[in-house]
């Protein structure tokens, strides 16, 4: 009798702890746990940003080589948003050689993505390069759609 009653227990006992643990790993009831959200909205201060650096011959330069380094790998030496891993990563990139492609976009908007990084573009040249330079490469992407082949300022 006693053994009787101390299987009825342990078996009881299993159950609550089972109740219990399915209850604590329910999916999506998990504490402080948010969906993936999408992307944030870029800050209205800044997409409003206005551009201080002018385009000149030496800044497209400096900027040129960051972007050979830094940048081609996924939107292409070009600006047509081809490079290797672009490709690997399956990522459909803006043609910047479309005077369309990035019409509707503020330079404010652009620097603050070359600054941060948005969605698979991840880091950002925020922490490793001066704004000055952000900029430039700004004035870098938006000459791929002139007619001339980018190098010179308009
Ligand atoms: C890993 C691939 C990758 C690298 C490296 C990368 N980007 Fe991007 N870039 C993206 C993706 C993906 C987007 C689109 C982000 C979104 O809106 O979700 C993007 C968007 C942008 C945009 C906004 C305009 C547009 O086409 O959507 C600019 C400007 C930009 N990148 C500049 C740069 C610069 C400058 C560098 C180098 C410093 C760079 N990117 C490096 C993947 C990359």
């Amino acid at each position: 009798m006693r053994r009787i009653v101390a299987i009825a227990r342990s078996v009881l006992l299993a159950g609550i702890t089972a109740l219990v643990f399915a209850s604590v790993t329910q999916p999506g009831k998990a504490m402080g746990q948010e969906p993936q959200e999408a992307e944030k909205p870029i800050p209205a201060e800044d997409a409003a940003k206005k551009n201080p650096v002018k385009p000149t011959p030496e800044g497209l330069a400096a900027a040129k080589k960051l972007f050979g380094y830094h940048c081609a790998m996924c939107h292409g030496v070009q600006g047509d948003g081809k490079g290797d891993l672009a490709a690997d990563m399956k990522l459909q990139l803006k043609d910047w050689r479309e005077p369309n492609a990035l019409a509707k976009m503020t330079d404010g908007e652009l620097f603050y993505i070359v600054t941060n990084g948005r969605g698979k573009m991840t880091g950002g040249e925020g922490d490793r390069t001066s704004e000055e330079v952000r900029w430039n490469l700004v004035n870098y992407v938006r000459s791929f759609a002139k007619k001339e082949g980018g190098e010179k300022p308009q």
